[in-house]
């Protein structure tokens, strides 16, 4: 009878799961990126939330931007703190396996060819930003998906923290996405340049990249600004 039960369940999340990566997939497929509010199961947000209550400010590093930079450099660029997720704390893990069901669901619909993925907590404490940017420059480091996420209940519209994502590099007005627990962000590394605005308020947000198959071995090397894993 329990085993049933879960079987249930199982099955409701997968359909409730299409029905969303769908929508991701038809997103991508449109305009090359996907906000949906309250995108992220319940459960998956809560655990999250869990793990990151447990981690001590100790657990973050200054985030820096690609490898070898100056990091006083960076403090011009983005100032708030970062920690990789390894999988270990449970809610991280997962947020592991649900970026492996949404890669393997994107690779069967639109033949991406998404191979790794890596993502990193982010804390922002009041004041800290990150300046517009991309995440992959074009026949770069094959980072193709970013994926954003945020954890911050009860956020206020006069918190602000906002990511702004523009359309392309003439964009100066861009769309403004509320970092409110659960809404989900995914857009084409290489074409979306985007910004973190000033928050009133610490904001929580974890942020991931699917690369494509390069066909080396290096596929897991991680950027130097590496904190410690969790
Ligand atoms: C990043 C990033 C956006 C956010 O870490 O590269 O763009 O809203 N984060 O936290
Ligand atoms: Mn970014």
């Amino acid at each position: 009878m329990a085993i049933e039960v879960l079987h249930l369940d199982a099955a409701c999340d997968n359909s409730v799961h299409e029905v969303l990566f769908e929508k991701i997939a038809n997103d991508l497929l449109e305009k090359g990126y996907s906000i949906t509010p309250t995108g992220l199961p319940l459960e998956l947000v809560d655990a999250i939330q869990t793990d990151i209550a447990q981690l001590g400010h100790t657990e973050f590093s200054p985030a820096a931007i690609g490898r070898h930079d100056d990091t006083s450099l960076n403090k011009f660029v983005r100032t708030d703190s970062i920690c990789w997720i390894e999988g270990e704390m449970p809610g991280c893990a997962a947020w592991n396996a649900w970026m492996e069901e949404l890669k393997l669901y994107l690779n069967r619909r639109l033949y991406l060819g998404l191979f790794a993925f890596e993502s990193h907590v982010a804390q922002y404490q009041p004041g800290n930003f990150y300046k517009r940017h991309v995440d992959a420059f074009r026949g770069g480091n094959n980072r193709v998906l970013s994926v954003v996420s945020y954890f911050n209940s009860g956020w206020n519209p006069d918190d602000g923290g906002e990511l702004v994502l523009y359309k392309d590099d003439e964009d100066m007005v861009g769309i403004k996405v509320t970092p409110a627990a659960g809404t989900l962000v995914i857009f084409l590394s290489e074409e979306f340049p985007h910004e973190v605005l000033p928050a009133n308020r610490t904001r929580h947000s974890i942020a991931g990249w699917f690369r494509q198959n390069p066909g080396s071995d290096h596929l897991l090397e991680l950027p130097d600004s590496a904190g410690s894993p969790i």
